[in-house]
This record gives structure tokens, C-alpha cells and sequence, in this order.
């Protein structure tokens, strides 16, 4: 029955724009640009678009595979599908990295909603020192970043407790079309620029002697953040979907969303930097520091265009990170939802305090409340660091060993085809990814992250 009673996106359209919602997020505006700035410009990027294609899709197919045959939140999935089996603890894992994500995720967000703030009042103009210095003062503030961190969540919390239909996907469809309206605009002003070709250049003229295997393993670790893969947020929105979507052709639109956003944010940014001959920066100085520095040189002529492109450049970044974090947020809301046999809004109430409160930690680790930090780092790196680079790999890891070994193949084959309505041709290249090429992969990453290879 309650199978039945389950909520599901209304359209075609729906499905897709809120899978890309939740993978085109500050990964892609922020992380994607300075990573490829760091590794070689063009050679990552054609690095990035083969992990997304041969390793990321399989990886989101399965994600999709396992949400939807089970048709609940992704804890109660794995445990239904194993029958109770140790494999649980994945399905637990990947909740508890959705769910700690969102804490500290939350913070960037609102430190995006404050520049939108401070760009509005005309504050981030001024010398290079003094753009460094608002920062600063700004992020380790006791209080302020704490409040735009609340504010978010609770924009989150109201879209995801009006449900499926009527919150994420009716937000998704006004918020994502006015992401590409201005991701477009301030493509083209940056590109415009006197000197911005070099910037084009180097985001599309390959030299292939920057190809290093720490190249390779950096493209595919930012393939699966991109694609929101290994935090419960995929196998979550799966159940909502349909039994008639192509579960093959929407992975494969979510990746050319996800990596057309990606490489449109390096055209916002590298050609502007360049033009003014400033390199693009690594972590959150590149958005907070180094960029407003670009915009305030860039357009020194022309002041109020600076003025619009900042103003519209924080708009996009907080629309990124609000459709994101929607999607992380509704992982613990349908697991509370589902477990504790609450209403959705009382659900959704117990994730956005509990998250208030871990963003409330995490944003004063950085202010300078030293208790809240350990072994010299912050709460906001360790969330990071471990959420990340520990979580997200190895439930990643241990998705397609579930999929690609434990799920009867019959069932696996009946979920990629439709129960045989689609040809599914591609089943058998499919499944041999996911039994051995992904996991490898992902083990590889892993290795790398603690300096093994
Ligand atoms: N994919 C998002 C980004 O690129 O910023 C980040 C993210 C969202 C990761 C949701 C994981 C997730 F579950």
C-alpha cells in the first residue's frame, strides 16, 4: 500500500530539473573552474567529460537503479533490498553523508546570500586589501555568517516541506531556467572583455604535458561530487521517479547539464581573470576574494556593469547552492519522514534545526572558537574532509558492489529496461562498469586521497 501512496515528480521535465538542481550546485561554479585552473585547463576538462561519461553515469544509473525499485528513502532501500543484510549500513552511511553535508554546505550557501547582499549595497568595491580584509571579517564573524546560514536553510525548509510536486520540483522549474539565464549573461559580458581570448584559450586549447595522473584522479573525484553521487541525494529523488522514465537517457542528460554548467562557469570566470591578468585562485578565496577583485578591475570602465555582473554572479552562485541543498536536505527529511513515522513537516523540521545547529558549529570552528577545533582543524574542515573524501568514496565504492554483485541481475536488467519496454542496449557495457571499472576506480581515488599511490 504504501507503495502506492508515495509521492512522484509530475513530469518528464520535473524529474530533470530537479536531478540537475541537485548536481549543478557550488561544485561546478566554484569547485569545478579552480580545479581545472590548477590542472592544466583544457586536459582536465576533457579528463572531467570522459570520468562523468564512463564512470560517473554508471555509477548515478545504479543509484537511480536501487532508489527507484525500492521506492523509499535510501536507508530503508538498501535494508529492503538485502533483506537486512550488513549491506544496511551503506544505505545508513550514505544518509549520515547527505545529512552532514548539508550542515556545512549550508554555510558556503549563506555566505553566498551575503555577498548577494553586500554586492547589492554597492560594498564589494575597493582595493584588493580591503576585498581580502571584508572576508576575512566577514566569515569569522561570530554572528553574521551564522544568520545567512539560518536564513538558507529555512528557504530549504520551506520548499522541501511542501513536498515533491508542489515544493522541489515546482522550485526547481522556476529557479534552474533563471541559473542558465544569468550563468549566459555574465558568460557573455566576461567574454567580451579586451584580453578575455587567452582565457578562452586555455579553457579549450588541450596541452596534453599537463596529463599526470593526479590530473586524472582530481577529474574523477570532482565527477562524482558534481553529480551528487555517493550521498544518498540520487537514490532519494530515484523514488520519485516514475516506473516509465529511462532511467539510462535522464543519467545521461543530468551529465550533459552538470558538465555544459561546469565548463560555462570556467568561460564566466577564466576569460575575466585573465583579462585583468589574475589567476584563478583554489577554495573559497577564488568566489570571495579573488573574483570580486576581477569584477571591480575588469569592468573599471564601466562600473555599474560590475556592479550588475557581481550582483547577478552571487544571485547564480546561492540559486546553485539553494537547488542543491534541497536535494541534500530531502535525503534526511524522507529518511526521518519514513523511519520515525512523522508528517513530512515535522520531518523536515527536526533536518533544518538539527542542520542550524551544525552549521551554527561549523561557522563559528572558523571565527576563531577554538574548542571547535581538533588536531589543528576547523569542525568545517573535518565535516569536509570526511563527508567527502572518506563517505561519499566508499559508499560510492560499495554502491556498485551492491548493484553489480549482490542485486539479481533479473532485477537490475528489469530497472534499466523498463521491465523490458526499452531496449536497453547498452545493459551489458553497463553492468560490466559497474562490476569492475567503477569500483576500481573509486578504490583508486581513494588510495590516492590518503597518499597510498
Ligand atoms: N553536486 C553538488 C555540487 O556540485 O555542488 C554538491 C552536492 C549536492 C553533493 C548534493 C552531494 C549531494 F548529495
Amino acid at each position: 500500500m504504501a507503495q502506492l501512496e508515495r509521492a512522484n515528480f509530475g513530469s518528464k521535465l520535473g524529474i530533470i530539473l530537479a536531478t540537475a538542481g541537485s548536481a549543478v550546485g557550488l561544485g561546478n561554479v566554484w569547485r569545478f573552474p579552480y580545479m581545472a585552473g590548477e590542472n592544466g585547463g583544457a586536459v582536465f576538462i576533457i579528463l572531467y567529460v570522459i570520468c562523468v561519461l564512463l564512470l560517473g553515469l554508471p555509477c548515478m544509473i545504479s543509484e537511480f537503479i536501487i532508489g527507484r525499485h525500492a521506492r523509499s528513502n535510501t536507508a530503508r532501500a538498501y535494508r529492503k533490498m538485502s533483506n537486512g543484510g550488513p549491506w544496511t549500513v551503506i544505505g545508513y552511511l550514505s544518509v549520515l553523508t547527505g545529512f552532514l553535508i548539508t550542515g556545512y554546505y549550508a554555510v558556503v550557501s549563506g555566505w553566498c546570500l551575503q555577498y548577494i547582499y553586500a554586492s547589492l549595497l554597492g560594498r564589494l568595491h575597493g582595493d584588493p586589501q580591503y576585498i581580502r580584509q571584508y572576508f576575512s571579517t566577514f566569515s569569522t564573524d561570530a554572528w553574521k555568517p551564522v544568520l545567512w546560514t539560518v536564513i538558507i536553510l529555512v528557504m530549504t525548509h520551506v520548499i522541501v516541506r511542501h513536498g515533491i510536486r508542489d515544493g522541489i520540483e515546482r522550485a526547481s522549474k522556476m529557479l534552474m531556467p533563471t541559473l542558465f539565464i544569468l550563468l549566459l549573461v555574465i558568460v557573455v559580458a566576461s567574454c567580451l572583455l579586451p584580453g578575455a581570448g587567452a582565457g578562452i584559450e586555455f579553457l579549450f586549447n588541450p596541452d596534453f604535458s599537463k596529463l599526470t595522473p593526479d590530473v586524472f584522479l582530481g577529474a574523477l573525484g570532482q565527477s562524482f561530487y558534481s553529480l551528487s553521487i555517493g550521498m544518498g541525494c540520487i537514490c532519494t529523488f530515484a523514488s520519485y521517479y516514475s516506473r516509465h522514465t529511462n532511467l539510462s537517457n535522464t543519467a545521461i542528460q543530468i551529465g550533459i547539464i552538470d558538465s555544459v554548467v561546469a565548463v560555462l562557469a570556467g568561460l564566466m570566470i577564466f576569460p575575466a581573470a585573465f583579462s585583468v591578468g589574475v589567476s584563478p585562485d583554489s577554495g573559497p578565496s577564488l568566489i570571495f576574494i579573488t573574483l570580486p577583485n576581477v569584477f571591480n578591475q575588469a569592468f573599471s570602465t564601466m562600473p555599474i556593469v560590475g556592479y550588475v555582473v557581481a550582483l547577478m554572479f552571487y544571485s547564480l552562485l546561492s540559486l546553485a547552492a539553494l537547488t542543491s541543498l534541497i536535494s541534500l536536505h530531502e535525503v534526511s527529511t524522507a529518511f526521518f519522514q519514513e523511519e520515525l513515522h512523522v508528517t513530512r513537516n515535522m520531518a523536515a523540521l527536526i533536518v533544518t534545526v538539527s542542520c542550524c545547529l551544525m552549521g551554527t558549529f561549523c561557522s563559528l570552528s572558523l571565527g576563531g572558537v577554538e574548542s571547535l577545533s581538533f588536531l589543528g582543524k576547523t569542525l568545517f574542515d573535518i565535516f569536509d574532509f570526511v563527508t567527502g573524501q572518506v563517505f561519499l568514496p566508499l559508499c560510492g565504492f560499495f554502491t556498485c558492489l551492491f548493484v553489480g554483485w549482490f542485486m539479481p541481475h533479473k532485477v537490475v536488467r528489469d530497472e534499466f529496461t523498463n521491465n523490458g519496454t526499452l531496449r536497453g542496449r547498452f545493459f551489458s557495457v553497463y553492468l560490466f562498469f559497474i562490476k569492475y571499472v567503477c569500483p576500481l576506480f573509486i578504490l583508486l581515488i581513494f588510495m590516492h586521497q590518503f597518499g597510498v599511490i
